[in-house]
């Protein structure tokens, strides 16, 4: 199998329990050695699709492929996909080093291999010296690298994440994103990854598909999902948004005119699907903004506001700022070069940077 072939494949999947659809028609291709992210709020099926490329459920409908090899009837042990669950589920009476070799002692491999492999994984993942206690004796962090370890050791062709950084604290969880990554591109392990943590999946994937109800709404990679939402549920869900709704006045090659009430803006991006009057909602990344104490020559999209609040965030302060009837939320990075804004200033909005979306 080359990098860049298909690892795996989903192809038209569905899943119910009782009355909930748990998927629905989800299909996605997922590359070899790539970190994709299942992103999506509480219950929108994340664990269910990972549990049935696990092989844990039974799909409905729809066909799972590990390279060719169609896995819908093939069971758990032998799909080679090995899952991490987000509550660890290590073995609370074993200790650490028996944690670790369990699937190994299952493949019956000797006492001496066993114990070469458990010593270098656990080496690898920096959690040497545990081994003779039990998971009640290490902490959550550790307990984290325990539970990989004990995946990684079996050498899985695809690497399954459930949430896996939730009851890790901020810090900690920032440290273990950015070594699970390395991790991952050393090995070049097909990973999939569940989350509810957008800025997670941002920094840790190759390919995010977000979900919503059981569906993927949209698939591409994280600058793609950040920059080019399809759709308000995920410029809202991934990121901080402005979301405001408008309509068109006028279109030119490249670019459109529109109004936001009485605002009147600029888009620098090719739109062949709006006319003039159509309404349509645009998506404008509070970081985009800029704040100015004075302008000159009326430029365009630049508007008059009133700083209502903000809040001071360390990199940055987020301010809620007041223009007509509507509010905007504009982050300035590094505020000791510029201070805190207050009272009247005026807005400028970059014409490349403001997105429209493509829903009804
Ligand atoms: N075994 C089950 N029996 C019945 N309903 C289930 C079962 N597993 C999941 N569901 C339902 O299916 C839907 C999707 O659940 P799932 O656990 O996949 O969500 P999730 O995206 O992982 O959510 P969370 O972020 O809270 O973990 C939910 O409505 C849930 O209640
Ligand atoms: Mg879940």
């Amino acid at each position: 199998m080359n990098t860049n072939s298909v690892h795996l494949k989903i192809s038209d999947v569905s899943k119910r329990f009782g009355d909930v659809q748990a998927l629905h028609n989800v299909s996605l291709n997922i590359l070899k050695g790539s970190f994709t992210t299942f992103l999506g709020p509480s219950g929108c099926g994340k664990t269910t699709m990972l549990r049935t490329i696990a092989g844990f459920y039974e799909v409905d409908q729809g066909e799972i492929y590990i390279g060719d090899r169609l896995i819908n009837q093939v069971p758990s042990h032998k799909r080679n996909a090995i899952m991490v669950f987000q509550d660890y589920a290590l073995f609370p009476h074993m200790n650490i080093g028996e944690n670790i070799a369990y699937g190994l002692k299952l493949q019956k491999l000797s006492d001496h291999e066993i114990t070469a492999k458990v010593e270098k994984t656990m080496q690898y993942l920096g959690i040497q010296g545990l081994e003779k206690r039990i998971p009640g004796q290490i902490s959550g962090g550790q307990q984290q690298r325990v539970a990989l370890a004990r995946a990684l050791i079996m050498e899985p062709e695809v690497l399954l994440l459930d949430e896996p950084l939730s009851n890790l604290d901020a810090k900690l969880r920032m440290n273990i994103r950015a070594e699970l990554r390395q991790l991952q591109k050393r090995l070049g392990i097909t990973t999939i990854y569940v989350t509810h943590d957008q800025g997670e999946a941002l920094a840790l994937s190759d390919q995010i598909a977000v979900m919503n109800k059981g569906q993927i709404v949209q698939t591409g990679s994280p600058w793609e999902i950040y920059y080019t939402p399809v759709n308000t549920f995920v410029a809202d869900f991934v990121g901080t948004a402005n979301l405001l709704e408008g309509t068109v006045i006028s279109k030119d090659s490249g670019s459109l005119k529109v109004a936001i009430d009485e605002i009147e803006l600029r888009i620098d991006e090719p739109n062949e699907t709006l006319a003039p009057n159509d309404a349509m909602t645009v998506c404008i990344r509070p970081e985009t903004i800029e704040i100015l104490d004075t302008i000159q020559d009326n430029p365009i999209n630049t508007v008059k506001g009133e700083v209502l609040n903000y809040i001071f965030e360390g990199s940055h302060i987020r301010y809620w700022i007041k223009v007509g009837t509507r509010t905007f939320m504009v982050d300035v990075f590094d505020p000791s070069e510029k201070g805190i804004y207050a009272g009247e200033i005026f807005l400028r909005f970059h014409p490349g940077k403001i997105h429209i979306l493509r829903e009804e």
